[in-house]
C-alpha cells in the first residue's frame, strides 16, 4: 500500500537526532515544562515572527486557550465554516459560546469572505452578539486573511485562525501564525509539523491574550505556584513532544518545499487527464503547507466506488469531510447563515483526498493518476 502519510520515511532521516533529544529529556527528568518546551516556543516564534508562542497539549486545546485569551463569554457568537474538522466549532459550545456556520469557497475550501456580512446579520437577527471569526486554513492554504481581517476590523470583531492544517503556509511572505490576532495549530502526528503524540500551540502578538492563555494552560495559575487568577485547565505540552518537534522543525522548511513539488506533480498529471477533476486552487500570494491534497471529482462519479477501486490498487484515499458540521447532532441546533451552505454540501459529496507527504515519489503520483484515469475512463 502506498502510505497516505509516510511518517517512517521522515523518521529514518532524523531518528538518531530524535533519540539524542529524547535521551536528554530522560537525563534531566523534567518531563513537564522542561527546557525543550521553552526552546521550541522560541524557535516557533522566530519561524512565524509571532511575538508570543505558547506550546500546549493539542490543537483543540490551543483553540480553547485562544478563546479564553480572547475572553469569549457564554452566549456570544463566533462565525466558523461548516466545512471543517469538528474541533473548529467544538470549542465554542465548550465555553458556552455559539458557532454561526458560514459557507466556504468551492476552489479553495476556505471561508467565503463575501458571505461574512450575511452571517453577521443572521446572528444579529436572532439576538446573538458575534465577537469574532474563526478562519480555518483547510488542507494547508490560509484563508483570505486580508479580506477577513478587514471585515473583522470594520465590525469590531477579532479573528482566530485555526491553523491546525495550514501551519507552514504563508500569505504575502507573512507566516501562518501571524496572520490574525491569534492563531492555533496542532502537532498531531499526521499534521505537516507533527509530534509523536498530541500537541499544539497558540501564536499571538498580543501580550494579554498570551498571558491569559499561558495562565489558563496551567490551571489558571497566578504569579506564584498554587495561586490562581482564573479557572483554567491542564493543557501543558510534554517535554518529550517538544524534544521531538525541535528535530522535526529543523527539516520542516525542506519538507514544505518537497510537499509543494508533490502538489505540482499531482496538478500536472491530473490536469493532463482531462477528466474534469478540479485540482486545488492556491490563490496568488499564498503558500499552502499541503496538509492534504484534495481534489474535486466530477459530480457523476461514484466516490465510494472510486475509493474501493483505488484501494484495490493499494492507493489509500480519505474523505475530509463527508458531512457538513451543522448536520451532526451536537451541532444541528446552531445557526446557519441565511445564504445557506450550498458549497459546503457540494464539497462534502465530491471531495477526495489523495496520499500526501513530502516523500511521495513522482512515479507513485503517476501510478495514482493513471489509476484514477482507468477508473473514470471505464466508468
Ligand atoms: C482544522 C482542524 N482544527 C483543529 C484540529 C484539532 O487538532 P488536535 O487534533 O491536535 O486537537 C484539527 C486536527 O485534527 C484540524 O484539522
Amino acid at each position: 500500500m502506498i502510505p497516505f502519510i509516510d511518517l517512517n520515511a521522515q523518521q529514518k532521516l532524523i531518528r538518531d537526532k530524535i533519540e539524542k533529544r529524547i535521551n536528554k529529556v530522560l537525563d534531566h527528568g523534567q518531563y513537564i515544562l522542561g527546557p525543550e518546551v521553552k526552546e521550541l516556543e522560541d524557535k516557533l516564534s522566530s519561524f512565524t515572527n509571532s511575538k508570543h508562542v505558547l506550546c500546549c497539549s493539542s490543537g483543540t486545546d490551543a483553540l480553547l486557550l485562544s478563546l479564553l485569551g480572547l475572553k469569549i463569554k457564554p452566549g456570544e457568537g463566533v462565525i466558523v465554516p461548516a466545512f471543517t474538522f469538528a474541533s473548529s466549532a467544538e470549542v465554542m459550545p465548550l465555553l458556552g459560546a455559539i458557532p454561526i456556520f458560514i459557507d466556504v469557497k468551492r476552489d479553495t475550501f476556505n471561508i467565503d469572505p463575501s458571505k461574512l456580512y450575511d452571517s453577521l446579520q443572521t446572528a444579529k437577527n436572532i439576538g446573538i452578539k458575534v465577537k469574532g471569526i474563526m478562519s480555518v486554513g483547510l488542507f494547508g492554504q490560509p484563508a483570505e486573511m486580508d479580506l477577513i481581517n478587514e471585515f473583522a476590523k470594520n465590525n469590531d470583531l477579532w479573528v482566530l485562525d485555526d491553523a491546525a492544517q495550514s501551519f507552514g503556509g504563508k500569505h504575502k511572505e507573512k507566516s501562518v501564525g501571524n496572520l490574525s490576532e491569534v492563531a492555533a495549530t496542532s502537532f498531531f502526528p499526521a499534521k505537516p509539523l507533527g509530534c509523536y503524540g498530541d500537541g499544539g500551540a497558540v501564536f499571538t502578538n498580543d501580550r494579554e491574550i498570551y498571558e491569559i492563555a499561558n495562565s489558563s494552560h496551567i490551571h489558571g495559575m497566578g504569579k506564584k505556584r498554587y495561586e490562581y487568577d482564573r479557572i483554567g485547565m491542564n493543557a501543558r505540552m510534554s517535554s518529550l513532544q517538544a524534544a521531538i518537534l525541535l528535530e522535526k522543525l529543523e527539516i520542516f522548511p525542506e519538507e514544505l518545499k518537497k510537499r509543494q513539488v508533490v502538489a505540482n506533480n499531482y496538478d500536472k498529471y491530473l490536469n493532463s487527464l482531462n477528466l474534469g477533476i478540479k485540482v486545488p486552487k492556491i490563490n496568488d500570494n499564498f503558500k499552502s503547507s499541503w496538509a492534504q491534497y484534495t481534489i474535486l471529482l466530477p459530480e457523476n462519479i461514484n466516490r465510494a466506488k472510486l475509493q474501493e477501486y483505488l484501494k484495490s490498487k493499494n492507493i489509500p484515499t480519505a474523505v475530509y469531510y463527508p458531512i457538513p458540521l451543522n448536520e451532526h447532532k451536537p451541532y444541528n441546533k446552531y445557526p446557519v447563515s441565511k445564504s445557506g451552505l450550498d458549497v459546503t454540501y457540494y464539497l462534502s459529496k465530491n471531495v477526495l483526498s489523495l496520499p500526501m507527504h513530502p516523500y511521495l515519489k513522482e512515479d507513485e503520483i503517476i501510478y495514482i493518476s493513471d489509476n484514477i484515469n482507468n477508473f473514470i475512463k471505464n466508468y
